[in-house]
């Protein structure tokens, strides 16, 4: 039996095929993209060239420590692929992200792709999201506001993710709100009107982005949803 991180590897391994010369792609963020970037920087080292648009600080420097080439995503008119993971998948492929806290950055390059495809062992596979708290991006003025909208709106109780006791940061100076919907009817209404929250920078949840879904099972067994 495998476990949970040699399964992220088979799948990224995997996946690092997906990619070919000239391309440019989308690099995601998390455990499972880390092994990815390690593939990509061995067939860079045998000749592979291609661009990478990172979706995080953390994904540009590992990148950049494996001599894959960056660019960034105003530089760029589309790219061929995004490949990243996620939080949780559901059996039409909807998924929550952003429990690395990269999740705006991970829409805006998957929604400038012809392709997102998605690695995940089979832990992330569930019948209806909502278990994995939805991280909700939103500016630090006012954050309270929205927590408070989030509870009289929805009954839910987002909690202000921390690090070192202190609010965790995101890349682009935002605050991140984990939000226990538990159990999420209709994900592509809640995604909009979360969205509409003043405040609100944008929610985890990606409505009709994932193309195709590598899983990985503890057995050693691959298998591609889509
Ligand atoms: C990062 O913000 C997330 O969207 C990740 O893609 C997601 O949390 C999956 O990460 P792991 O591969 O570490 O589970």
């Amino acid at each position: 039996m495998l476990t949970q991180d040699e399964i992220k590897q088979l799948v990224a391994k995997q996946a690092a095929q997906l990619v070919q010369n000239n391309m440019t792609v989308g690099i995601g963020t998390g455990s499972t993209v880390y092994w990815l970037i390690m593939e990509l920087g061995s067939r860079v080292k045998q000749g592979l060239f291609f661009r990478a648009i990172p979706t995080s600080k953390k994904t540009a420097t590992l990148c950049a420590q494996q001599n894959i080439p960056l660019a960034a995503l105003n530089d760029v008119t589309a790219l061929d692929i995004t490949i990243d993971g996620a939080d949780e998948i559901d059996p039409n492929l909807q998924l929550i992200k952003g429990g690395g806290g990269a999740l705006l950055q991970e829409k805006m390059v998957a929604a400038a792709s012809r392709e997102l495809f998605i690695l995940a062992d089979e832990t992330k596979l569930v019948r209806q999201l909502g278990k994995f708290p939805l991280p909700l991006e939103v500016i630090p003025f006012g954050w309270k506001q929205v927590q408070r909208h989030i509870q009289a709106t929805y009954n839910v109780k987002a909690s202000l993710r921390t690090k070192d006791d202190q609010p965790f940061v995101s890349d682009h100076g935002h605050y991140i709100l984990d939000c226990p919907f538990n159990k999420i009817e209709h994900p592509g209404i809640l995604t909009y009107d979360l969205n509409a929250i003043p405040g609100v920078v944008d929610n985890g949840l990606f409505i009709n982005m994932a193309d195709m879904v590598l899983v990985g099972y503890a057995d050693g067994r691959t298998e591609t949803l889509q």
